[in-house]
């Protein structure tokens, strides 16, 4: 729990470096255990969901040495795996999950894959199934759609499937199996979702090919060991961009975040809305672009988000819901449905917990409409248990009125550790200032 009180129209001012993107860090260890040779990652984000990532490739018998944001991942390609002896434990984390699946779909031995309470509610047949049909042995409660998940690989075969759900963790999952395959696996998705995955095995020496929404590889390519720099992850700057967007007297810069096109709908929405954004120092690292980001405070109106554009910022969606408190009309966000099943339901943990500072939103079936603009006051809310709707709360703390209690604050150690010191350190700098 965690008392946090307004800033009464004081504003959060500095420059900040958010944590290394969460996306890239899971792949980059787990591209890392299946390559050969000595893989090092510079930038890792050390957030307890890529901590359940290294503690279960440790488990299957990798040699991981992690310090801080250093780490180094000793591979010997999928042979190296081990059976383990104990539970994979993936905590809340479902891109560990699903990643994970597709890894251990041609291991000739079994595994327990299991997670937290967030996790045993969550679809894992999007990736059960595929497997299946590629030949991997694999169940788990409701015929394989929940944790615990029971898998013994086995004579993979290249499939050619066409998903029914746009998601990176599917899409990768079934790339991470068809690498143990024979032949060209194929995939096809219904929109375009995040292509960390595909970047990144080329980083490894791998031939992906992409042809507008179908990826394919040919099986049975070898990793080769490489060196990963993580950019900041833009799905954390994202909290800093809307405080920098909707606290008054605000100017906060953020340095070095990830700028994947397929990551970037949150900078479209704020733009859109009217904020005040500045994009610097274009970069590349490691075949992910990057840049430097300011944003000072301005007045927002309300947009509609739908479509395309919700795979590009579907992360973002609860502290967007937020900004659209502030709007100066109404925001519909449409074709969300997909919200449902990350770490809580995200269409009730944010319209329940905004409501109760005051906020006028309401549910609907694939997402929410938000009126503004609507002054905030402080109350007594809850995460849930999960870092995105923490992380929204604690940020509409700074523009409610008194005090807001966030029951649960400590959910945001999944993805972003120092998140509460970088809120005191933007909230000192506007006191040093004045
Ligand atoms: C992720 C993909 C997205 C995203 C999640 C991380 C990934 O999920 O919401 O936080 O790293 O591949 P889906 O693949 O289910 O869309």
């Amino acid at each position: 729990m965690k008392t946090l009180r307004s800033l009464n129209g004081a504003g959060l001012t500095g420059t900040i470096r958010v944590p290394g993107d969460k996306s890239i860090s899971h792949r980059a260890v787990m591209f890392g255990a299946i390559a050969h040779g000595r893989t090092v990652v510079d930038g890792f984000l050390p957030g307890e969901d890529c901590l359940s990532t290294i503690d279960c490739f440790r488990k299957l018998g990798v040699t991981i040495n992690q310090e801080k944001e250093h780490v180094e991942v000793v591979g010997n390609g999928f042979e190296g795996l081990h059976e383990p002896e104990d539970i994979l434990d993936v905590g809340n984390s479902g891109t560990t999950c699903r990643l994970l699946l597709g890894v251990l779909a041609n291991t000739p031995f079994h595994s327990c894959v299991i997670g937290d309470d967030s996790i045993a509610k969550r679809p894992m047949s999007r990736v059960t199934n595929p497997l299946r049909e590629m030949g991997t042995k694999i169940d788990g409660r409701n015929d394989g759609n929940y944790t615990p998940i029971s898998i013994r690989g086995g004579n993979l075969k290249a499939i050619n499937y066409v998903s029914p759900v746009g998601s990176a963790q599917v899409k990768s999952a079934v790339l991470l199996a068809g690498l143990q395959a024979d032949g060209t696996t194929t995939l096809t998705e219904p929109h375009h979702s995040r292509d960390h995955t595909e970047r990144m095995l080329r980083a490894f020496g791998c031939e992906v090919e992409v042809n507008d929404l179908t990826v394919s590889l040919k099986g049975k390519q070898p990793l080769v060991s490489t060196h990963i720099e993580v950019p900041g992850d833009i799905s954390s700057a994202a909290f800093y961009l809307v405080a920098g967007a909707i606290v008054p007297n605000s100017e906060i810069t953020i340095k070095n975040v990830g700028i994947n096109p397929t990551r970037t709908g949150i900078l479209d929405v704020l733009e859109k809305m009217g904020a005040d954004i500045t994009i610097t120092n274009q970069n590349t690292q490691t075949s992910e672009p990057s840049a430097d980001i300011q944003i000072k405070t301005s007045s927002l109106n309300g947009i509609e988000i739908s479509g395309e554009l919700i795979p590009r910022l579907i992360d973002e969606i609860p502290i967007i819901a937020l900004a659209a408190t502030q709007a100066d009309s109404t925001t519909v966000i449409k074709d969300a449905a997909e919200l449902k099943v990350k770490e809580t339901n995200r269409i009730d943990t944010v319209v329940n917990e905004l409501k109760k500072l005051g906020a006028q939103i309401e549910a609907t079936d694939d997402g929410m409409i938000i009126h503004g603009k609507t002054e905030l006051s402080g109350g007594t809310v809850d995460s849930h248990g999960d870092h995105r709707i923490g992380m929204m709360l604690a940020i509409a703390s700074c523009i409610a009125n008194g005090e807001t209690v966030l029951e649960n604050s400590g959910s945001v150690n999944v993805s972003y550790p120092s998140f509460f010191e970088q809120l005191e350190q933007l909230s000192q700098s506007t006191i040093k200032k004045s």
